[in-house]
């Protein structure tokens, strides 16, 4: 077959399946099982959002109607893997590097301020393709390399298997370059040769210090064994309602060391949430007491 033809057909299969709507039951059995399962809250505004991104996913079980997909995947043995995939498929990983600077800017005063000489755990929490982590990095090895920390570490953690992929490799488009400080680039990033597809790529030296694995922030408890000297869980709340937003609050913290700090995204807040054990420092930044 030409590639034409083959074009051709993989746009009529998805028309087809565009077509082939989402029923009104199924895309509220769906939203349910992910709202329950993984916090993210999808209004019926979200109806095409939710059919528009799984019609890829049916293309690829060889599926031609979203009912069959619904079962499927709610079955809990066959649908297992399935569901990550639906998850990877509906999640928002908008990201940048140095996203929010005044956080940046805080955080690099409190390292000089109050941990010169401590090993510093920091846990970006909703980390998507880690462009928050390495701009810690960055930031820590900064202050490491003029004898201010002694050492670090930066975790990530997300539900998208996709985005920790990224995380891992960390390898952006060349657009984002311009996202770093200036004195940063030439010491924490790699240029790639090909001008057609340019890269950047951060540096071994901070991609050893990153640690990114999955996990669920929804779930009832955190499998982890570490303090941690800093907390970010920005523009990650905000698909969650409070209920939940409470109990992931009341978590994090928990794995803040005394002095530690929490730092939340700035369209968020944690008014009239128990913050029992934080003290508020400024407007989306917290510290453990
Ligand atoms: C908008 S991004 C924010 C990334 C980064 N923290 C920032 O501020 O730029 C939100 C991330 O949270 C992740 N996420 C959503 N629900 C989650 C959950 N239940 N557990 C862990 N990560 C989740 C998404 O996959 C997405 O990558």
């Amino acid at each position: 077959m030409s590639i034409d033809k083959k074009h051709i057909n993989k746009v009529n299969d998805l028309a087809s399946l565009r077509e082939n709507k989402l029923k009104n039951a199924d895309f509220k059995k769906l939203s349910e099982f992910i709202h329950r399962n993984y916090g993210i809250y999808l209004s019926d505004k979200k109806y095409y959002l939710l059919q528009n991104r799984l019609v890829k996913r049916l293309r690829e079980l060889g599926m031609d109607n979203f009912s069959e997909y619904t079962q499927f995947v709610l079955n809990r043995q066959e649908g297992k893997d399935e569901v990550l995939e639906m998850v990877d498929a509906i999640t928002t990983n908008k990201t940048d590097f140095f996203r929010e600077k005044q956080h940046f800017d805080f955080f690099s005063e409190i390292l000089k301020k109050e941990f010169v000489g401590s090993t510093v755990k920091v846990w970006s929490a909703g980390c998507s393709t880690g462009q928050e982590a390495y701009s810690l990095c960055m930031i820590l090895e900064e202050s490491r390399q003029q004898n201010g920390i002694a050492d670090y570490m930066v975790y990530g953690n997300d539900i998208s298997y996709k985005v920790l992929e990224t995380a891992k490799k960390g390898i952006y488009p060349y657009k984002l370059y311009s996202q770093i400080p200036v004195e940063f680039r030439k010491k924490y990033l790699l240029k790639s040769k090909n001008q057609n597809n340019p890269k950047i790529r951060i540096v071994p030296e901070l991609r050893n210090k990153t640690y990114f694995f999955w996990m669920n922030l929804a779930q009832d408890n955190y499998p982890l064994q570490i303090n941690f000297q800093f907390i970010f869980c920005r523009n990650t709340l905000i698909y969650f309602d409070r209920k939940l937003q409470q109990k992931i609050i009341t978590l994090l913290s928990s794995f803040l060391v005394s002095g530690g700090y929490l730092f939340i995204g700035h369209s968020e807040s944690l008014i009239n949430l128990n913050t029992d054990g934080l003290r508020f420092i400024k407007p989306t930044i917290y510290q453990k007491i």
